[in-house]
């Protein structure tokens, strides 16, 4: 038996004013998107907003249903929405925010587990890091400089 340790390096940012601007922008952005959350259930809103390399972005918030399992994550319906209006298009960026309806969300808050595998998918599929900002509804930014920083031992396409 050996043990195998895995580091993953992230930036800390005080808030969104220490971000560059194009990341400002891109954070209100998402902040936007979250209003629009459609969450009568969980009460809890998440916007993500995505920047292309042809300069466009598209945007997604959570959309719930009283089938609980058949309601999306904002990061998916983004993500799903890009690629489909974009096939060829690079993701470069992806901010996220999340704000609870019931009490103040000062934390950043990281894409789920099903979410991550998800943008994994278009990471591995444009072969070019996909850098995520996530944060709660004020405080701090957190930055992965790549998907693959947040879900080490990702399951792949080359063991089917
Ligand atoms: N949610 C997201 O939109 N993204 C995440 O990464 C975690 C959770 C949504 C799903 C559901 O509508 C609500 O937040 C509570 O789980």
């Amino acid at each position: 038996m050996k043990e195998v340790k895995i580091e993953t390096t992230l930036q800390v940012y005080d808030d969104i004013h220490e971000l560059p601007k194009a990341l400002q922008d891109l954070m209100r952005t998402a902040i936007e998107a979250r209003e629009n959350a459609y969450a009568p259930y969980s009460k809890f809103n998440v916007g993500a907003a995505i920047l292309l390399d042809n300069d466009s972005v598209v945007i997604g918030s959570n959309q719930e249903n009283a089938c609980f399992p058949s309601g999306l994550c904002a990061e998916r319906t983004a993500i799903y929405y890009a690629g489909a209006k974009y096939p060829n298009a690079k993701i470069l960026k992806m901010a996220i925010t999340a704000s609870s309806q019931n009490q103040v969300t000062d934390k950043p808050i990281p894409p789920c587990g099903a979410c991550r595998q998800a943008i994994a998918e278009y990471e591995i599929k444009q072969e070019q890091p996909i850098e995520i900002y996530f944060m709660g509804a004020q405080g701090k930014v957190i930055k992965s400089n790549s998907l693959a920083n947040l879900l080490p031992l990702l399951f792949e396409s080359s063991v089917l």
